[in-house]
């Protein structure tokens, strides 16, 4: 199953266009899902329909080969969350929380996106769907959810490690003594098979040559900067972007009023800017209609104007990858990081894994076996490229 996600900054379109694109591509007869991460759902408003979510969590179909979904946390989670939630209530309401409070509290943070992905992971193993289109709330909350199985994994792995072997030990003589509730082995059930089954299999979808993102823009300089540090982000992370598209382009005949003339040059700047800036991304332009696009109708109408002729489900662009090489100096790692500047980067190794921050994000990338044991002996970017070089302690110290 085909995986794309689009993201972008508040309000410029990435509803409109997730929904466009599967309208489109179920037009040209795959078997589409399209479904919203976020939780101030809007995709019912934009097919028009009121997408009623039932308690399994089963997609609307809207056209034979069109379905929706607006995921709903707390129905999607209950089966793999259920224990774990019940012993944090019992926690916080033994804290003196009330409890509708308590009930909040204890959706874990993330509900959402751990939510929708889980969503994302049955749609692709149902086998019912050729294309997944994941409509996601604003830029910040899709980095969460994107890299969530990564960092979820790690961190619950490491709590499961140490909670087990303090439960193992003091458990049942605590449960006696402790005056607070302690997690029983269900919430170490629920915990492990969130982790290893579903979050396992999350991840391999998300780094996988099917998965693609796409940055919805808008001609607007605070617009692009935000989408120039989603690049770099979602690059760190090893999630490949396939194309930008540009939202609400003046369309040409509106180039025919004295009015908008100016505005379309501007129009055109930008766009041959965000072009150079996002380079070798394709940009779609997707025309700025004279309504609001409504219905199954209305959008595939419009994502056959964005897609000009190309499919929705293919991918559009084959970025670099991270590529582990070796030359007579060593081993090198190379990460692809577009627009990342060298004083906001910071590289180290530690243990088995190669610490790369850039800006506000950090990332341990797992090393091969050969290369955990060798040194770090020098990092570079160069256009685009972060290059980092690794050889044994002696090599490197020539
Ligand atoms: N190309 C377009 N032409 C006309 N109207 C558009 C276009 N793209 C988006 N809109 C309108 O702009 C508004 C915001 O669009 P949309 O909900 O798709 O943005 P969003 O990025 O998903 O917003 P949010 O960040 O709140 O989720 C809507 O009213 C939508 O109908
Ligand atoms: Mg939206």
């Amino acid at each position: 199953m085909r995986l794309v996600f689009y993201t972008g900054k508040g309000g410029v379109g990435k509803t409109t266009t997730a929904a466009a694109s599967a309208a489109h591509a179920a037009a040209l007869g795959h078997r589409t899902l399209v479904l919203s991460a976020d939780p101030a759902h809007s995709l019912g408003d934009v097919l028009g329909l009121r997408l009623a979510s039932d308690d399994e969590g089963a997609p609307q179909c809207v056209t034979p080969q069109l379905a929706a979904l607006e995921v709903d946390a707390r129905a999607t989670l209950e089966p793999h969350w259920g224990a774990i939630r019940d012993y944090l209530v019992s926690l916080f309401r033994h804290q003196g929380i009330e409890d509708v409070i308590a009930d909040e509290l204890a959706l874990l943070p993330g509900a959402e996106e751990v939510a929708a992905l889980l969503a994302v992971e049955a749609a692709a193993r149902s086998g019912d769907y050729d294309f997944c289109v994941v409509d996601c709330a604003p830029t910040g909350s899709t980095l969460r959810l994107v890299t969530l199985p990564e960092i979820a994994s790690r961190t619950l792995r490491l709590l499961l490690r140490v909670q087990r072997a303090v439960a193992a030990v003091v458990s049942p003589v605590a449960r006696a003594v402790v005056p607070m509730p302690l997690p029983g082995p269900e919430v170490f059930r629920d915990i492990d098979r969130l982790l290893y089954k579903r979050l396992a299999a999350l991840r391999e979808i998300l780094l996988s040559e099917t998965t693609s993102i796409r940055i919805v823009v808008t001609p607007e300089r605070m617009v692009i900067d935000e989408a120039l540090r989603a690049h770099t982000d979602l690059a760190l992370f090893e999630l490949p972007c396939d194309a930008v598209v540009m939202n609400r382009l003046f369309p040409p005949e509106a180039a025919a009023e004295a009015f908008f003339e100016g505005w379309g040059h501007w129009q055109e700047e930008r766009l041959a800017e965000v072009g150079e800036l996002f380079a070798p991304l394709p940009v779609l332009r997707a025309p700025l209609a004279s309504d609001e696009v409504v219905g199954a109708a209305a959008l595939a109408a419009h994502g056959a104007r964005i897609f000009a002729g190309a499919d929705p489900a293919a991918r559009l662009c084959d970025a670099p990858r991270l590529r582990f090489t070796r030359d007579a100096r060593g081993y090198r790692v190379e990460l692809p990081l577009p627009h990342a500047r060298s004083d906001a980067l910071d590289v180290a190794k530690l243990d088995d894994s190669l610490i790369v921050r850039t800006g506000t994000r950090r990332r341990a990338i797992p090393l091969p076996r050969k290369l955990a044991q060798l040194s770090l002996v020098g990092a570079k970017l160069e256009a685009g490229l972060l290059i980092v070089r690794l050889a044994a302690a002696a090599d490197g110290a020539r």
